[in-house]
């Protein structure tokens, strides 16, 4: 068997930096595929030129066409529009519904046993696009912004802390976006819940800091929104499949019933391996914790029921 292959559609900084950290961990031959003609190949010839001197054996390339992606064992989802000045957020979850549902219809049928790997916004309702237009089972269709947010929130622990972020851990539930919910009973620096080393002044404050997180990153940016964590993220995930890890991470799933929810992508704990989403992990959560998942689940019912009468 050769080296697994994985599709990365959308040749922006999400996109070319995910293919960047594939590819250069050698952990399988990537395909750039974009739109705008000349964009992925000449990012793609970029990264193999760098091979060499990076030292590895994957290969990479750049494409405008479906016929190159096909038999993918995953496809990354990362085209889309960002906000523009004077867009809506309607009008953002119009278009790129629109985007993710062609690229999606695209790449499944030329890898009909892929696993999917939603990064556009709105997030949780553009997995929803993507399960519909793939028609792929939910195990197969993950959206990545748990790893993303909880890397947010574990980085300002061990910032504030003053440990190792190895030793950090952080458990962020809901969907990606302001309602999400960092639950710092759950969250850990060696085992240790940090509710027993800061105060929950700080943790507050923390945990803010979290749910903003991409907003503080656009606002230093100005254009663009954050790409080297996401990107990050997306590797992550990418390899507990490939390598069967079997790594509990937070990922975007479709609820059955857990967490009292039904039919509905929200951030979750779940076990990720060769078949992709294995298992969804219940925890327990006190009533208050309950009702901000329920708040964060209700703002993505929202948008997803505004999809629903957009088409
Ligand atoms: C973020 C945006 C891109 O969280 O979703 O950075």
């Amino acid at each position: 068997m050769g080296r697994r292959k994985v599709t990365v559609i959308g040749a922006g900084n999400v996109g070319a930096t995910t293919a960047q950290r594939i590819a250069e961990a050698g952990l399988a031959n990537v395909v750039l595929i974009d739109i705008v003609e000349g964009l992925p190949q000449g990012k793609g010839l970029d990264l193999a030129e760098a091979a060499p001197v990076v030292g590895h054996d994957a290969r990479i390339v750049g494409t405008n066409d479906y016929a190159d992606t096909a038999g993918s064992d995953i496809v990354v989802v990362t085209s889309g529009l960002a906000r523009q000045p004077g867009m809506s957020r309607d009008d953002l979850l119009a278009k790129n519904a629109g985007i993710v549902r062609s690229v999606v219809t695209a790449a499944a049928a030329a890898s009909p046993d892929a696993i999917l790997i939603v990064v556009t916004n709105p997030l949780d309702a553009m997995c929803h696009v993507a399960l519909d237009a793939s028609g792929f089972p939910r195990e197969r269709v993950l959206g990545m912004a748990g790893v993303l947010d909880s890397a947010r929130f574990r980085t300002f622990i061990a910032e504030e802390l003053g440990v190792s972020v190895e030793d950090t851990h952080a458990f962020v539930l809901g969907g990606h976006g302001d309602t999400m919910v960092p639950l710092a009973r759950y969250s850990t620096v060696a085992g240790i819940p940090i509710t027993e080393l800061l105060p929950p002044e700080r943790i507050q404050a923390l945990s803010e800091r979290t749910a903003n997180g991409g907003a503080e990153v656009v606002a230093l940016l100005k254009t663009g929104s954050a790409f080297y964590a996401p990107a990050a993220a997306v590797f992550e995930m990418v390899e507990a499949i490939l390598l069967d890890r079997k790594r509990v991470l937070p990922c975007a799933v479709l609820l059955r019933g857990e967490y009292g929810n039904r039919d509905l992508f929200v951030g979750a704990p779940v076990v990720l391996g060769a078949a992709g989403m294995e298992r969804v992990i219940e925890i327990p959560l006190t009533a208050d914790e309950q009702a901000a998942f329920d708040r964060s689940a209700g703002s993505v019912r929202e948008l997803v029921d505004k999809l629903a009468s957009l088409v």
